[in-house]
């Protein structure tokens, strides 16, 4: 089931001269809304983006916004959706039982009303990243099957509550199958003896907010494959039940190590089944020096980054169903990619440099989506001949 929801004004009218993007419309390009005083670049991604109906957005740590300068420009002017990378995850919003710790996300929640963007909240059942109080790892606890049920159900509910009104989606769980298709073992599948969980999670969120999408969010599902194939059963059975989800969220973790997955087949096909989809979480990553995890090992390695970021938007502008293509960040400097994949060394993945300079990698995708409401028509002498 899909719903409504706020769309922006298109932004300015964008022409391809001699390779070089021409901007008929003023430098800025007004966002509708009704202070009228936000405004972004007419080039802008978001600006872009919104000439299509195609949210731009990015995975954002609330710290830096008012404390770096030139990251808080960027984050205001490229994009139109926002995502907490942490900031709302269960071990930052309750990291002692019972005492919530909104000030960073409600902070990213201001600064996207300011900047008239959307917000992806991210996100409310995983086996990661949980309070030490209720779980050391996701797959073991202290507490009964039947305490952790109420605890999840009263997360869910104190959290949907918190942001209600806020959320445009939801990834309401997040990770739940391995990549051979078999659900995870977590504390939740196991206080529930089963899936159920997911079920009732959805049910949860959308009675604490009947108007934010709900998706179910994982990596991987990118490529056809044991993983995709079983979340794609498994969100048919979660239809059949009369379960309450709006979307899948495809996170597009890549590597240049991998070949490029069939991605749009599968945005496709979820798509087919009603749902919304989503990238919520690009990154395109490569083999990197290990003292400088930033810096590609073969220098061709940006031009098949370029390929993977190319096609990854275009798969989306493909699919009228996708409706947002969420970076997971966009400096080099900030990205987990260096910290998480260090055998080998990857990095390199984002869109900006470190010193937050847009890549080869950022031109390519703002020509995509240039491109995307149509390349000027052919004028003059024998344009449009055979
Ligand atoms: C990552 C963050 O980017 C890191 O800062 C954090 O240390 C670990 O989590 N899939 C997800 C995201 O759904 O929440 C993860 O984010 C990356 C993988």
């Amino acid at each position: 089931m899909r719903r409504p929801w706020l769309s922006i004004a298109a932004a300015g009218l964008a022409a391809l001269v001699g390779g070089q993007l021409a901007f008929t419309a003023s430098a800025t390009a007004d966002a509708g809304a009704a202070s009228g005083a936000q405004s972004y670049p007419a080039d802008s991604l978001r600006a872009l983006g919104a000439r299509v109906g195609l949210r731009i957005g990015t995975a954002v740590n609330p710290d830096l916004l008012g404390t770096n300068a030139r990251y808080t420009e960027i984050t205001a002017d490229q994009f139109s959706s926002v995502t907490p990378e942490n900031a709302m995850k269960w071990e930052s919003v309750e990291p002692t039982r019972g005492t919530y710790t909104w000030a960073k996300a409600d902070k990213l929640v201001a600064f996207a009303a300011e900047h008239h963007q959307l917000v992806r909240g991210h996100t409310l059942v995983w086996h990661s990243q949980l309070p030490k109080w209720l779980s050391p790892d996701g797959f073991t606890t202290t507490f009964s099957n039947d305490e952790v049920k109420a605890i999840l159900q009263k997360h869910i509910q104190d959290e949907v509550t918190h942001f209600r009104g806020s959320i445009w989606q939801w990834d309401v769980v997040n990770e739940a199958f391995d990549d051979n298709g078999q659900p995870r073992q977590t504390i939740w599948y196991k206080a529930w003896g089963g899936t159920g969980y997911i079920a009732d999670a959805f049910r949860w969120a959308h009675a604490a907010d009947p108007q934010a999408l709900l998706f179910y969010n994982d990596y991987n599902l990118e490529f056809t494959g044991p993983k995709s194939n079983a979340v794609y059963a498994f969100v048919q059975t979660l239809q059949a039940q009369g379960v309450p989800i709006d979307g899948v969220g495809f996170q597009g973790h890549l590597s240049t190590q991998y070949g490029y997955p069939d991605l749009q087949n599968n945005l496709q096909r979820f798509a087919g089944l009603g749902l919304d989809v989503a990238l919520t979480e690009v990154d395109v990553r490569t083999r990197t020096q290990p003292d400088h995890p930033n810096q590609p090992i073969d220098p061709l390695a940006p031009y098949a980054q370029e390929s993977y970021w190319s096609r990854t938007v275009q798969a989306c502008l493909a699919v009228q169903a996708c409706i947002s293509f969420t970076p997971w960040g966009f400096g080099d400097a900030y990205s987990w990619v260096p910290g998480w994949f260090r055998s080998p060394q990857e990095g390199a993945a984002l869109l900006y440099d470190e010193q937050l300079n847009p890549k080869g990698q950022y031109f390519v995708v703002q020509q995509d989506l240039a491109l995307a409401s149509g390349a000027p028509h052919r004028a003059g002498p024998g344009a449009g001949r055979n």
